[in-house]
């Protein structure tokens, strides 16, 4: 099957997280069956080397890592070396990652990326709004020129992995397409904070996700990739099985990427979830992928199908 221009033997992708932080256990990943693999992102404060303070880049998981350690250039060139070995060690295509806050310098480091050979990036973007003076557009203009600058310097594919929340994702990712990007992951999952109540402090959630957080996904996808259908869609947060795979794809995802199900339960999560796809496939006399990808999107089904994922308020099922 394709993914972002990209041969890949089946579409379950690990997705960036210390899971293929090294090429020992990229190698592993790929020997349990994925179909690629998405590094750990690289930071681009990391890149410039500057400190976090007064920035927001508190809102993703990933972020903590960087607060607790000093990286600079080693790190960049350890990065390198990372896509190095595992193009050298492993069959499936290495999706590159960078965690982007701006069209800065380290469009520079994008084409070193390029150069180490990444078959692809994926531009991880999370910019959290905190100021009552920002307004939506603004902050969507911001996304769309960090994906213009990267798309117009480098050749390799580029995918935007984004988070959930916009007023209206499906504008969003066309204006992402116009902009040069061959696709978009959705979702992201951020850290989101709790609150204490013995010490009335702020603490961290949970990094892992639950399994109903898979449904707002569904829903944006299989509206997403009826109208952007140049774009190739992955799925993510909240894929824990092999069931789940079959959802995205038949709500129109090309690819799903997956961390808390092989967090959870090891990397033959790989090999159940390919085995329940295959069943599933071929109980339904499905020879490929592209047979059934989309059939439930709001493209392909009927108004009374399209009701359930568009509808949001309880009236229908609860008149009383
Ligand atoms: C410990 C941890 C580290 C992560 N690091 C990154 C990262 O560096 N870049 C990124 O784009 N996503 C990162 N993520 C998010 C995952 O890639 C994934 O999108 C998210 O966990 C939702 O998918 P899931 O439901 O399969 O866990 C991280 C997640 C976890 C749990």
């Amino acid at each position: 099957m394709k993914y972002l221009g990209l041969e890949l033997d089946n579409p379950i992708i690990v997705a960036s997280s210390p899971l293929t932080g090294s090429v020992e256990r990229i190698a592993r990943l790929a020997e349990a069956g994925a179909g690629a693999v998405v590094l750990k992102s690289v930071f681009e404060e990391q890149i410039g080397n500057q400190t976090a303070a007064g920035q927001n880049y508190y809102d993703s998981p990933e972020a903590a890592d960087y607060l607790y350690e000093y990286v600079g250039e080693e790190y960049l060139d350890s990065h390198l070396d990372l896509i190095r070995g595992a193009r050298r060690e492993v069959g499936i295509p290495v999706i590159a990652s960078i965690n982007c806050i701006g069209a800065g310098t380290w469009i520079d480091f994008a084409r070193r990326i390029e150069d180490a050979g990444a078959d692809a990036l994926q531009l991880n973007i999370a910019l959290l709004p905190t100021s009552a003076d920002k307004t939506a557009t603004e902050t969507e203009r911001h996304y769309l020129d960090i994906i213009a600058a990267v798309t117009e310097n480098v050749s390799l594919p580029v995918t935007v992995k984004l988070g959930a929340r916009f007023t209206n994702i499906i504008n969003l990712c066309r204006e992402i397409y116009y902009r040069g990007a061959k696709g978009v992951t959705l979702f992201n999952r951020f850290y989101e904070p709790d609150i204490e109540t013995d010490t009335m402090t702020f603490v961290a959630s949970d990094s892992l996700s639950e399994h109903s957080e898979l449904r707002n996904a569904l829903r944006w996808i299989a509206m997403t990739s009826a109208q952007v259908d140049a774009l190739d869609i992955a799925a993510a947060t909240g894929v824990h099985t092999g069931d789940d795979v079959v959802k995205a794809l038949l709500a129109g995802a090309r690819a799903v990427e997956v961390c808390t199900a092989i967090y959870r339960d090891g990397v033959e999560v790989i090999g159940a979830m390919k085995r329940d796809l295959s069943a599933w496939m071929a109980a339904h006399s499905f020879d490929s992928t592209d047979e059934f990808r989309g059939r439930l999107n709001a493209k392909s089904i009927d108004i009374a199908d399209r009701e359930a994922f568009e509808r949001v308020q309880y009236m229908k099922f609860f008149p009383r």
